[in-house]
């Protein structure tokens, strides 16, 4: 089974944990390259938020409101080689980043199991695998995993993205 993960992470300022020299999410699409194997492909704007935390959610809020498609530095056209596709990405006011969205419309997910995971700051997985669910029509989505902003470092959640990879 070959596997990729498709994610959003942003290095910077951040509330609760200051200033992140990687993301959260890379951590854990990090952790998911190291057991499984999974290729990584990062969904980075083309115009990057802001360095600071509450310009950054203004911004996000923004293009949350009329759900817009920002441009994104590079796509992928296609993930025809894959099974299994992890999404993953921030909770950004309770859903993915549209950035995250600015590839997936490109895609096609028929006959692929799709994996999604947050790193959050308290809402969890939010509305995440709701929106993956009509988003990534003819794939099946399992399970998610979502983990707390604070504690991607923690031996214990690279011990829960361990075990939910292999689920
Ligand atoms: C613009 C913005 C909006 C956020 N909205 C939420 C939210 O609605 N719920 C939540 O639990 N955390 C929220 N957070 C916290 C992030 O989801 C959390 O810190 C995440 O781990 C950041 O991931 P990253 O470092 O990979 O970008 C928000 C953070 C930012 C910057």
């Amino acid at each position: 089974m070959k596997s990729l993960v498709i994610y959003f992470s942003r290095a910077g300022e951040n509330y609760a944990v200051g200033k992140m020299e990687k993301g959260n999410t890379e951590v854990i699409a990090e952790y998911i390259k190291e057991f499984t194997g999974a290729d990584l492909f990062r969904c980075d704007p083309a115009e990057p938020y802001s360095e600071n935390y509450r310009e950054c959610c203004r911004e996000a809020i923004a293009k949350q409101r009329s759900d817009a498609r920002p441009e994104l530095t590079a796509y992928l056209d296609s993930i025809e080689d894959y099974d299994v596709i992890y999404i993953g990405g921030p909770v950004y006011c309770g859903e993915y980043p549209q950035e995250i969205y600015s590839q997936l419309d490109r895609l096609s997910f028929a006959g692929k199991v799709i994996k999604p995971f947050t790193t959050h700051e308290g809402s969890g997985l939010g509305k995440c695998v709701e929106v993956l669910r009509k988003k990534c029509a003819g794939g099946k989505v399992e399970e998610g995993l979502a983990i707390k902003d604070s504690e991607v470092l923690l031996p214990e959640s690279k011990a829960l993205v361990r075990d939910w990879v292999i689920r």
